[in-house]
């Protein structure tokens, strides 16, 4: 299995990053999510009004998806499984630094909840899915690299909802620099990738020390993912 997540996605070409500005900061970090309640449109932040207008339709972030009781139940069927496997940090080649990773296909009731939810808002009907949901753990000082989803094993649409931590997600053109979108990732929010900005767009997580939104600082805490995809058609 794991091998079958390590294909999903490959480094992508290493590509300057950007060194926004550090100003003040989002969030507390300390345990909650503290930053405050914003509008869908503010946590998308781009390098053109009209690249924010062509992706609109193709790049959702939700705010509060799931609620702190929801959380906490995805925690305690995740946790256990997690403990047991040690971060990853020095594997040069691989799209992501510092984490762990596990699949699950069975769900408690909560978490099925949860899950036909994402299914619901994120996948076009009857779009088939990847049957096992994808958990991704990130250390405190884990990141994931700029990478493309592998076409050959995912479809149009990548849904994944962020527990523990707030981040930010950037979106690059591929081949480009100056084609971009930060989003900011709550913690507790889904963001959803549909077509070319799942396509045609490198994304990645930052790390903590770069982890600034708007020339606002994220502090990134441990973050775990949990992913759905759609299968490529
Ligand atoms: C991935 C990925 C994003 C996330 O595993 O391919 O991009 O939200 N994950 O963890
Ligand atoms: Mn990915």
């Amino acid at each position: 299995m794991e091998v079958l997540l390590r294909l999903i996605i490959r480094v992508h070409s290493r590509l300057p990053s950007r060194s926004p500005p550090r100003r003040r900061c989002l969030s507390s970090g300390a345990g909650g999510s503290s930053l405050p309640r914003l509008p869908p449109a503010a946590l998308v932040a781009g390098s053109s009004r009209e690249l924010l207008h062509t992706l609109r339709s193709q790049v959702e972030v939700r705010t509060e998806f799931i609620s702190e009781v929801e959380e906490v139940a995805l925690m305690q069927e995740l946790e256990p499984g997690l403990r047991k496997k040690r971060y990853q940090f020095d594997h040069w080649d691989d799209a992501i630094h510092g984490y762990r990773e596990t699949e699950r296909v069975r769900w408690g009731d909560v978490c099925e909840g949860v899950l036909s939810r994402v299914r619901s808002v994120a996948f076009p009907e009857g779009s088939p899915l990847l049957g096992p949901v994808h958990v991704l753990d990130l250390d405190k000082a884990g990141y994931i690299k700029p990478h493309i989803d592998s076409v050959k094993f995912c479809g149009s649409t990548i849904a994944g909802i962020s527990l523990l931590s707030d981040s930010v997600m950037r979106l690059v053109k591929e081949g480009t620099t100056n084609e971009w979108l930060d989003l900011l990732l709550p913690r507790r929010s889904l963001y959803i990738l549909r077509d070319q900005a799942r396509y045609d767009f490198t994304h990645e997580i930052l790390k903590d020390e770069e982890s600034v939104f708007h020339g606002h600082r994220v502090p990134r805490q441990r973050r775990i993912s949990v992913i759905c995809r759609n299968l490529p058609v």
